[in-house]
């Protein structure tokens, strides 16, 4: 893994991770008051859930999806990435991003650190997308971060299917404008 794919914030840590890195991820980020959040992961997840899960970001790495573990002091605390993807309304090709970390880590102001480097980091290797975000109803709190990181909150998202909680559910959506690299 080059240096290049490293990142270092102000009290962050961001590389890409490898399967390697499941027991450590799977330690820091099972908790149903994590998982119940993301759309696409189920609950209860186990060590070999998340391996496939690493496996998987691991092949799609590059030219349309970028993913980083978040560490402090060498402890992972969780993760975020983004791809490219038809947006469902609008038909256009844009970047939808993703992140959690462990409970034990909210409300330190690290997502918000690391979302505008995971945002430069997807603009510099994937390419000047307008980028979105959605979080469900029940979850302000990553609303806010967007908000912090210049998102822009667009409207109510498309109810979404939830994994965890095994409904659909609806939620909000934002964006930041690809112009915001320049
Ligand atoms: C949502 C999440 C990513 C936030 O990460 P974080 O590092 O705790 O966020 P930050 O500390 O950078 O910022 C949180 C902001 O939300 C605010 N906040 C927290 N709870 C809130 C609530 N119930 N209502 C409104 N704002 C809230 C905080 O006060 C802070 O804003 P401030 O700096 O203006 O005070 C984290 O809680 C998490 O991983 N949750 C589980 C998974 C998840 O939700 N993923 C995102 C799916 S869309």
């Amino acid at each position: 893994m080059s240096d290049l794919e490293s990142i270092q914030t102000q009290r962050l840590h961001l590389r890409p991770l490898t399967v390697k890195d499941a027991p450590a991820l799977y330690a820091a980020v099972n908790d149903f008051d994590v998982i119940k959040m993301t759309a696409t992961w189920k609950w209860p997840i186990d060590e070999a859930f998340v391996r496939g899960c690493l496996v998987k970001w691991q092949k799609g790495r590059g030219k349309t999806q970028l993913g980083y573990g978040i560490f402090v002091d060498d402890v992972l605390i969780g993760d975020m990435g983004g791809g490219i993807e038809v947006h469902r309304e609008n038909g256009q090709e844009v970047i939808f991003i993703g992140y959690m970390i462990g409970k034990k880590w909210w409300g330190q102001g690290y997502v918000s650190e690391a979302v505008p480097a995971l945002c430069s980091a997807l603009w510099s290797r994937l390419g000047p997308y307008d980028i979105y975000a959605e979080h469900f109803f029940d979850n302000p709190a990553s609303g806010r971060v967007l908000e912090k990181c210049g998102f822009r909150h667009i409207g109510a998202a498309p109810l979404q299917w939830c994994e965890a909680r095994q409904k659909k559910i609806p939620g909000e959506q934002f964006m930041l404008k690809a112009e915001s690299a320049l």
